[in-house]
């Protein structure tokens, strides 16, 4: 201990430092909210607290951009302080919430509604603005009232909001555009998937493979390289939610390639399942876009390791089990929890070598951050940064317990998996939310919203003199040859 002129609140001792590119053995010394000092023990301020965290890896906390949790309106499913607690488990310390709730966050008002529900956080968060057919004049009263974000639902889904039309999308991403703020995409292409779940009813399919055969992977490359036209026509930042299939990675480097400001998740389903374990999972694994088949997974894990797929995020998007047990296909509502096993699900792909640490900070931390606007003010771990941090147990092992999770969504289909490598702690600017395993239950309420450090840098804004607004504020010319 040296004779620094401070005392750090909190001191993490013996651990491994993980970044994008190296790790380092070192201590980390906290303060007000924020990392002071990584550096050798002897280095380290006087602190009010020292946890030893001997053997253990310290890593940025998961940054998830894709996440439901449900309130206001359907609050049997989930509400923010269970979701919240969820991702405190799961070692995740900022999530992005999705604005498919009842009411939608469609306007201003809802906007308020919605930021009055997330008091109750856990952890940190942005917040979702709507861009659907009907909404197009509330969008910029939604960017100057605060919204970190918008979605765009190309396909129906839970909630069934009304999927804009691509002149709806060309004029919201015009008015999106110079804000900076990125748009994410349920890429899939709506009118493709009702034509063809409609025949596939009429031939009486019903069986959980029938959600494949209604939603091909062409649904999401036709919605992927139409955004992408968009979002290089207007200059919008745009992102792929939840990639699913080979198809997809094409049209998304294609893009990346012409400078679109572009970027990509997928989600751990589609990572570790595929068609195979439909027949065993039955409709618990109905989850929109689907999960496709082992060429899918495969090409989605080397796009993940090449950087063509940015980011992990997980659609946290929990259902009762009644909603999600049916023997009808199309009666069970879509998706599952993700927000609490993302880390374990993917830290023991680290301990079976099929990725390293390194990546997996950068691509559930470094990469979200950055393309969100939230570094260098979080997603690493270095001095001056957030202290946002999941120390990681390389040897821990756990079984996934549906029943056990913190999520009221109790159906998933990781269930009864085996994983090595668990989160035993996470720290939200400083302040344990999960600590031996055990969720710190008043801390809800610690979570902020992200608005006071996002900085999405200027937009190339690009054909300003062809949008709609400028064109509706231009004179109307006079025809030719009339008398002036
Ligand atoms: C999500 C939900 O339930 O809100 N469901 C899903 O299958 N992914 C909606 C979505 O993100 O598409
Ligand atoms: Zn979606």
């Amino acid at each position: 201990m040296t004779l620094l002129p401070f005392t750090a609140d909190l001191v993490l001792t013996g651990g491994t430092v993980v970044t994008s590119k190296s790790r380092l053995r070192a201590d980390v010394a906290i303060k007000d909210g924020l990392i002071v000092l990584v550096g050798d023990a002897s280095a380290m301020p006087a602190a009010v607290e020292v946890v030893d965290v001997s053997g253990k890896f310290i890593l940025p906390g998961a940054i998830d951009v894709h996440v439901h949790f449900r309130e206001p309106g359907y609050t049997h499913k989930e509400d923010w302080q269970t979701g919240s607690a969820a991702a405190a488990m799961g070692g995740t310390t900022t999530v992005f919430e999705m604005p498919n709730t009842h009411p939608p966050t469609r306007s201003v008002t809802e906007l308020r509604q919605k930021q009055q529900a997330a008091e109750k956080s856990h952890v940190d968060y942005g917040i979702y603005g709507l861009l659907a057919e009907d909404n197009i004049g509330e969008l910029q009263g939604l960017i100057d009232g605060g919204v970190n974000a918008f979605k765009c639902f190309m396909g129906n889904t839970f909630g069934n909001l009304p999927s804009p039309s691509t002149g709806a999308m060309l004029e919201g991403f015009e008015i999106i555009a110079p804000s900076g703020l990125r748009i994410s995409l349920h890429a899939e292409t709506a009118s493709i998937m009702a034509w063809r779940q409609k025949r596939l009813m009429e031939a009486g399919r019903n069986d959980p493979l029938a959600h494949i055969a209604a939603r091909p992977a062409i649904v999401a490359a036709e919605a992927v390289s139409r955004a992408a036209e968009l979002a290089e026509w207007t200059g919008a930042r745009v992102h792929v939610l939840h990639i699913s299939s080979a198809a997809e990675l094409r049209p998304l480097a294609d893009a990346k390639a012409r400078g679109v400001e572009i970027t990509g998740e997928t989600c751990p389903c589609y990572l570790l399942l595929d068609s195979r374990d439909y027949a065993r999972l039955g409709s618990v694994i109905r989850v929109n876009p689907p999960v496709r088949e082992h060429s899918d997974s495969l090409a989605i894990w080397k796009a993940l390791q090449s950087g063509v797929v940015d980011m992990i995020a997980t659609d946290h998007a929990p259902h009762t089990p009644t909603e999600k047990n049916k023997a009808v296909i199309w009666e069970a509502d879509c998706g599952f929890p993700g927000v609490e096993t993302q880390m374990p699900l993917l830290l023991n792909e680290v301990a079976s070598g099929r990725i390293t640490l390194e990546h997996y900070v950068k691509i559930s931390a470094e990469n979200p951050a950055r393309a969100f606007g939230l570094w260098p003010a979080k997603g690493r771990i270095e001095a001056g940064a957030h202290a946002d941090i999941a120390v990681v147990d390389m040897e821990r092992t756990e079984t996934i317990r549906a029943a056990n999770l913190q999520s009221r969504g109790k159906v998933t289909p990781f269930d009864g998996v085996h994983v090595t490598g668990v989160p035993i702690h996470t720290l939200v600017r400083g302040r344990f939310v999960q600590r031996d395993r055990q969720l710190v239950a008043d801390t809800s309420g610690w979570g902020r919203q992200v608005t006071d450090i996002q900085r999405m840098p200027p937009a190339n804004v690009r054909n300003a003199d062809q949008t709609l607004a400028a064109v509706l504020q231009s004179p109307v010319p006079l025809p030719q040859g009339a008398a002036t």
